[in-house]
């Protein structure tokens, strides 16, 4: 197990009702921005709710609407000029993890000086943000309760994680109730990028660090079982619940700390979303076999075979056949079981001419990957996944 330091301070309310607590931003100052999607909130009653309780707690509430899945630097800049000449307290984020990403963003540049990008693409100059919130609608990125953000310049087909513990939110409302509303395609990708971000930080040759492995096989088995009832039965209130809940904890340390392999699999789709503008979660359901595939060799069948036993309930002695047939199980899973498309053309990608230069920047910066990819590594999965 390697050294880890753990402080996760966001506050979650959990369960149905629970916007209640929205009285609580008065504890940041006066002035709000509310920052949402392309409308959602509107059409399930969430933004009335909120609106109605901001306002009875004496909150000033200005808009930042109409944030992009796969949000846009341009739409981070907007609401950083409004928070400046606003002279904003804090920023409240309701949708998907789109949302949530840009209100950090968009608190981070609040106080910073230079262009909000600067703060994608060199994180260390997150020094500040705004107290940030979020009432999280779409189980699937851990936004909610994590430092990351991902925000894209189209215009240069570039998409970037950022990260900083200023950018963990003080409080986040999880309420089940508000993902019946979410379509079976991104209750699909949802639960295929909670499965991924597991995936990423359990696959590794650390051998002592039970905690966080056993923590992430009870998460793919909870996502594995809840998946399908949500995507059957929207309004499944146990399905919605433990979808929601193990999405956080996905990425937010608990299966992260003390095992530290670097992401593989997220900087591929990175590109995808990048240069095709496709469904975070659908990039990785397609990527993450063919990925399995490409690495399944001596070394790695001992690592899948144990994913095959302990999440999968697989027997049998023989390593190489166990992986073999994990991997199987998890492209039948996303493929059938979630009815997910399972190539890139199926999602719009009808040409290879960006490949190359996609796969030159994921392979960037792998090296501490459970096994490290190459540009031509990277080229081989693109295409097979094609
Ligand atoms: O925009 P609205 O109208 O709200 O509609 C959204 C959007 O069209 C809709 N939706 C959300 N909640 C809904 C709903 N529709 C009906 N009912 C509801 N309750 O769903 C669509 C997708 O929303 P989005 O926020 O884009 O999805 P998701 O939560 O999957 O976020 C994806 C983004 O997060 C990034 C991804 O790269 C991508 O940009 N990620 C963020 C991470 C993080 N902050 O830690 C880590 C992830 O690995 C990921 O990279
Ligand atoms: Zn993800």
């Amino acid at each position: 197990m390697y050294n880890f330091s753990f402080y996760v301070p966001t506050r979650i309310h959990f369960g149905k009702g629970q916007i209640s607590h929205l009285s609580e931003l008065r504890d940041s100052g006066e002035k709000v921005l509310l920052v949402y999607g392309g409308g959602s909130i509107k059409r399930n009653g969430i933004y009335d709710s909120a609106v109605q309780i901001l306002t009875d707690a004496s909150l000033k509430i200005y808009e930042l609407s109409g944030v992009e899945p796969n949000p846009r630097i341009e739409t981070v800049r907007k609401g950083v000029d409004l928070c400046k000449d606003e002279g904003i307290d804090m920023v409240l984020a309701i949708g998907g993890g789109s949302t949530i990403d840009c209100a950090k963003v968009v608190a981070a540049g609040a106080k910073y000086d230079g262009d909000a990008w600067d703060l994608v693409l060199d994180p260390p100059k997150i020094k500040a943000a705004l107290p940030i919130y979020s009432v999280l609608t779409l189980s699937a990125t851990g936004s909610e309760m994590d430092e990351f953000a991902v925000i894209s310049d189209m215009s240069k087909n570039e998409k970037w994680g950022t990260a900083a513990e200023c950018l963990k939110p003080t409080m986040s409302v999880l309420d089940p109730t508000y993902t019946y509303s979410v379509s079976k395609k991104q209750t699909a990708a949802g639960t295929a990028d909670m499965m991924s971000h597991t995936f990423e930080n359990y696959f590794s040759f650390e051998e002592g660090a039970d905690v966080p492995k056993r923590f992430g096989e009870g998460l793919l088995k909870t996502m594995i079982k809840y998946g399908p009832i949500a995507l059957n039965e929207p309004d499944n209130y146990d399905a919605r619940a433990n979808l929601m809940w193990a999405a956080s904890h996905a990425i937010n340390g608990l299966t992260r700390v003390g095992n530290a392999p670097e992401w593989c699999v997220h900087p591929m789709e990175h590109e995808l979303s990048a240069f095709y503008d496709i469904t975070h979660g659908q990039g990785l359901a397609i990527l993450t076999p063919v990925w399995m595939e490409h690495i399944l060799d001596e070394k790695t069948a001992p690592v899948f075979a144990v994913y095959g036993r302990n999440v999968w309930d697989l027997t049998g002695d023989d390593d190489l056949a166990v992986a073999k047939e994990a991997i199987a199980k998890t492209r039948e899973f996303f493929f059938e079981t979630m009815e997910m498309p399972s190539t890139l053309r199926e999602v719009g990608i009808t040409e290879k001419s960006n490949f190359e230069k996609m796969a030159e920047k994921a392979a960037d910066g792998c090296e501490g990957c459970f096994m490290p990819l190459s540009k031509e590594d990277v080229m081989e999965i693109f295409e097979a996944a094609f």
